[in-house]
């Protein structure tokens, strides 16, 4: 049994963790032709517009609320006087929220992969793992929330910092109930998995487009009055 706990709740783990950060760099360094989304928008657009909206505020929230929650240590929150009961209050509301919205999200872009002709054609194998298994992963997340009303502070959020800070305690995740295990292996599963898949596009996250000079297009019709030509300025640059 404490074999069986080392496996899975140490081993298995760094195996992922592993997987995850030289998956990433190794694919990064030899294969960045194909480190791309693959977007599909030009197939179809309304259930994707839907879809991927929901999933990404859903899944983006749910990964801040996931660090906020289980790697920062409950005696924190307890000095800014939130107490563990308001802190699962906060948690259970918000997971809530952002847990359906993700669920819902990944829910819609499976159906438009499976239901739109389009989309199907080009949709591989690759791609059904990745987003069936964000449905499946956020799907216990949210079953966990809404059925589970279990305190995941002494337990599993201790596990997991033990984890990132290279102390691991596998003895922390024995009284937990199985759903709860069963999300926590299922997302170590796809992050493990990650770096092959079309998930790569996290990393490539334009922040700059925040800070970066506008490029202005103009119509320059007066040359042209049969139709409209658009002039391309190099941002910095004074039209001539
Ligand atoms: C953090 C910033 C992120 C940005 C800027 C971003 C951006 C994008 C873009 C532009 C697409 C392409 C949509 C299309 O035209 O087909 C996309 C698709 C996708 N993203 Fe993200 N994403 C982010 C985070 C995430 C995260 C955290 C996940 C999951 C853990 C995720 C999972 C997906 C999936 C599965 C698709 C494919 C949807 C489909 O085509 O069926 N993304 N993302």
């Amino acid at each position: 049994m404490d074999l069986a706990y080392e496996l899975i709740f140490t081993v298995f783990p760094y195996l992922c963790l592993s997987i995850f950060v030289v998956g990433h760099a190794y694919r990064y360094i030899t294969d960045r032709y194909t480190w791309n989304v693959r977007s599909s928008e030009f197939l179809e657009k309304k259930s994707l517009f839907y879809g991927s909206t929901l999933f990404h505020w859903g899944i983006v929230l749910t990964f801040f609320g996931h660090a906020g929650g289980m790697l920062v240590p409950q005696r924190f929150y307890d000095v800014v006087g939130m107490n563990s009961q308001v802190h699962l209050f906060v948690a259970y509301w918000s997971g809530l929220a952002v847990g359906n919205a993700a669920f819902f999200g990944s829910l819609l872009l499976l159906w438009r992969r499976i239901a739109h002709k389009r989309v199907q054609s080009v949709t591989t194998v690759n791609d059904t793992i990745t987003i069936g298994g964000l449905v499946v992963v956020i799907g216990m997340g949210l079953y966990n929330v809404v059925f589970g009303h279990y305190n995941v502070l002494y337990t599993v959020a201790p596990w997991i910092r033990g984890i990132v800070t290279f102390t691991p305690n596998p003895g922390l995740m024995r009284e937990v109930p199985l759903s709860f295990k069963l999300h926590v292996i299922s997302a170590l599963a796809l992050l493990g998995f990650s770096p092959f898949s079309r998930l790569v596009h996290i990393w490539s996250m334009p922040l700059f487009y925040f800070t970066r000079r506008q490029i202005i297009f103009r119509r320059q019709s007066a040359n042209f009055p049969h139709r409209v030509k658009m002039k391309y300025i190099e941002p910095g640059r004074e039209e001539g």
